[in-house]
């Protein structure tokens, strides 16, 4: 992320760039000609440091000593501190207990930080930190997700929501169907790593800079293991080289090690990882192992369900409770499961503890009612499409197994939709006959849908704060809670405060993210950027409008009522003047010219103790069709083409929206089929960098990809301008690429039977697929 010696002129930005128009991305430019400045790009302060840590090379241990002279004694080593130099809290939890900053004499994962160290440069630091000496007491260790439910070791305690009587309907059911599956974690490969930058102050206190989606939170954890009131600490983030859900928690750990540092140096400290630390040293995506039993009848019709999903956590709690209960609010996806019970386990391993990544455990849980739906389609010998259709949520058959209502019904035409324009139908017959007269190649394709809550489970963190100024020559500068990762935030949230005084978007300044300029904010996830901050930005607008409206009124001898706000103009009776002399006129009169604003989101609650309620203020929904080619000799497969259908209420930004939905789905699709996280039985990431980790690159999209947002689809909740969240959404259209590929499969016998293809479908799961089916032909053969 170096800086290039260009100099691009930055063009004026969409000047009718209101609420709803496609502006371009407020760093856009800057992203493109190198100019954006990521943390390590910052000018570096006098006399900096630069940190690492020593990782245990242990997944489950004592420590029994720790001599650490060679480390200390290597040329450029200013400090190094273990935690028993940590002043306040070691525990760094950001809920629940379990991670201390540095090791305590007991480890649980190999690469977790045991020591820091801080030098003159990041390489003496990293070489430094490999020379200790430590010498472990070995434990037995659970690694995979079956070892800790064989175990019962568990981070937090299982949780159901049950809905009527499961067993009765599963029994009584005319077909019934078991399956398990095992879904893939994921890296969330942010471009730019993970950083910071902490500058001490002269009050004991510090200033940090930091990659993180949420600065409050580093703020927090900073100030506690220094052992400071928060208000001696603020963090700053202008923005993120992407984060994914990978930076909510995980970067107030490097804040609190540079934190540490700078306080027994008294020296600034940079603290990066480098990648292959990075990936060994942070949480991931969860992988899960899903259980479904179903009973159905013989137009495969759902009538009961039992479900179980299994998250790996690690070590720690970490998000892994509120992650693992949206896999089960999301078990059902957009089907209504009727009589059902989903069950949900908090696996503790000895590894990493794995955290957010877009879609928090809902793409998890969606996974396992997908494959229900292509196993309920090959037994039953139906296109999956009229099973998954059959089985959507719709009036009368609307309440979800945790008792929320899903009010607003755009899936079932949407589907339809989709099914009209991908030409599903004729496509269908096509791949039929391509694949008889194909013995080796064999087309698959899928449609599926997506419907993803939007709010955070946890209620309090459903608000937000915004400060908004306006100087004398009628410029704006905004301020909020959200962080901006590359998703667009801060060109929404400057569209929103454009449309509130009817003004040109050029005349607003979104300022970096600080702790001292809005409080106590929630980290920027949950896709609930947009829905928190904009609401908040608009209540501080409206508040200066309204002292504008009375001020005018007043000045000009109006009726309040005959103030308006129109075209960079203000109305006033019968004259118009610009907004610039109505500010400075205003601000001549002393009138307040800044206010802050406050959002809390609505009607949503739940109660984890019975598992119902209204956890969330409305769905999201999506649809994409994928269609897929593989080769039975190698397993090795491409996709074809994707359409897709997003609804983005009434879109904030249509084009911003688009890229998101593009990205979210090619990110859906390498969790899915290239992305695999492979762990020794030690517990030791072997993938830790992109030659043994396959992110999908330009040459995997497909080449014919179709994006489309559902025309005029406002919000029926009061968001703001009635938008919809549209950052993880996305994500899990990607189960389509799935799904295709199992049809792709299916069709060897002649999709009677759907061999299990769990995730990531690498090449070699697609072979073994296929072998299995191989398996089945000769087995049909054998007995007929
Ligand atoms: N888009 C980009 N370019 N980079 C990111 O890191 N993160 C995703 C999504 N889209 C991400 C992104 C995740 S996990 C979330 S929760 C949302 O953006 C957060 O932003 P929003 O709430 O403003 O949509
Ligand atoms: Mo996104 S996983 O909620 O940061």
């Amino acid at each position: 992320m170096r800086k290039l010696p260009l100099n691009v002129p930055v063009p004026a930005r969409n000047a009718r760039g209101l609420a709803g128009a496609s502006a371009i991305h407020e760093s856009a430019w800057k992203h493109v000609s190198g100019q954006a400045r990521y943390i390590d790009d910052l000018p570096e302060p006098e006399s900096l440091l630069h940190a690492a840590v020593g990782h245990s090379d242990q997944a489950h241990a004592r420590i029994v000593s720790m001599d650490l002279s060679e480390v200390s004694a290597y040329p450029g080593v200013v400090a190094v501190i273990t935690a028993a130099d940590v002043p306040g809290h070691l525990d760094i939890g950001p809920v629940f207990p379990g991670d201390p900053v540095l090791a305590d004499g007991l480890v649980e994962h190999i690469g977790q930080p045991i020591f820091a160290v801080a030098a003159t440069s990041h390489l003496a630091a990293r070489k430094a930190a490999r020379l200790a000496k430590v010498e472990y007491a070995t434990m037995e260790a659970a690694i995979t997700v079956d070892q800790a439910l064989e175990k019962q070791l568990f981070v937090r305690p299982s949780q159901t929501q049950q809905r009527g009587d499961p067993d009765d309907a599963l029994a009584r059911a005319p077909h019934r169907l078991r399956g398990e599956q095992y879904v893939g974690g994921q890296e969330h490969f942010y471009l730019e790593g993970q950083a910071c930058l902490v500058e001490p102050t002269e009050d004991r206190g510090v200033f940090v800079h930091t990659s993180s989606q949420h600065p409050s939170e580093v703020q927090k954890l900073v100030a506690e293991v220094l052992g400071l009131p928060i208000h001696e600490v603020q963090a700053e983030v202008r923005r993120m080289g992407g984060g994914f859900g990978g930076k909510e928690t995980q970067a107030a750990p490097l804040a609190c090690v540079a934190a540490l540092l700078a306080r027994a140096t008294g020296r600034p400290v940079k603290y990066r990882l480098a990648r292959a630390d990075d990936m060994i040293q942070t949480g991931k995506r969860h992988d899960f192992y899903n259980k479904y039993d179903i009973g159905f009848d013989g137009n495969g019709l759902i009538h009961g369900a039992d479900i179980m999903v299994a998250g790996r956590c690690g070590y720690s709690p970490d998000l892994s409770d509120a992650i693992v209960d949206r896999a089960m609010f999301h078990a059902d996806n957009a089907y209504f499961l009727d009589q059902a019970r989903v069950t949900g386990h908090r696996c503790k391993t000895h590894t990493v503890s794995n955290t957010a990544f877009r879609g928090f455990g809902g793409p998890q849980g969606m996974m396992v009612i997908e494959q229900a739906m292509d196993d309920i389609a090959s037994y039953l010998g139906r296109d999956p499409l009229d099973i998954r259709k059959l089985n959507l949520y719709r009036p009368g058959r609307d309440v979800t197994h945790y008792g929320q209502t899903v009010e607003q019904h755009l899936l079932p035409e949407m589907v339809d939709s989709l099914e009209a324009s991908s030409d599903y139908r004729q496509r269908r017959q096509d791949i039929i006959d391509f694949n008889r007269s194909s013995p080796v190649l064999k087309r698959g394709m899928a449609l599926t849908p997506v419907k993803f809550g939007i709010s955070f489970t946890a209620k309090h963190l459903n608000q937000a704060g915004a400060l908004v100024h306006i100087y004398t020559d009628g410029s704006i500068e905004v301020n909020h809670g959200g962080t901006e990762m590359g998703q667009g935030l801060y060109i929404k949230v400057a569209q929103v405060v454009a449309s509130a005084f009817q003004v040109d978007l050029d005349r607003i300044k979104v300022s970096a993210t600080r702790t001292d300029k809005v409080p106590n904010t929630s980290p920027t996830a949950a896709s609930s950027g947009s829905d928190l901050n904009g609401m908040a930005a608009l209540d501080a607008c409206e508040k200066i409008r309204a002292r504008l409206t009375a001020f005018a009124a007043h000045h000009w001898s109006v009726p309040a009522e005959q103030v308006s706000f129109v075209n960079n103009q203000v109305v006033i009776g019968s004259k118009s003047l610009p907004w610039a002399d109505v500010i400075r006129a205003a601000y001549m009169n002393r009138i307040s010219l800044s206010s802050s604003g406050f959002y809390a989101t609505p009607k949503i609650h739940y109660d984890p103790a019975t598992g119902t309620g209204r956890p969330f203020l409305y769905y999201a929904n999506g649809v994409a069709c994928s269609e897929v080619l593989i080769d039975t000799f190698t397993g090795e497969y491409r996709v074809l083409r994707t359409d897709i259908l997003q609804d983005a209420g009434r879109s904030l930004n249509p084009e911003i929206d688009i890229g998101q939905i593009e990205g979210g789905f090619i990110q859906g699709m390498g969790w899915l089929t290239t992305e695999e996280l492979v762990y020794s039985d030690e517990g030791r990431l072997l993938t830790t960098g992109p030659a043994t980790y396959k992110i999908p690159a330009v040459s995997d999209c497909p080449p014919d990809l179709r994006v489309a947002l559902v025309p005029e689809s406002p919000n029926r909740e009061a968001t703001v301008f009635h938008s919809k969240a549209v950052g993880e959404p996305p994500l899990m259209l990607g189960i389509a690429v799935w799904s295709a590929l199992r049809n792709a499969v299916a069709s060897l016998t002649d999709y009677r039977y759907s061999p299990r293809l769990d995730t990531p479908a690498t090449p070699e799961r697609v072979l073994a697929a296929v072998s299995a089916s191989q398996r089945w032909l000769d087995d049909q053969q054998e007995h007929a």
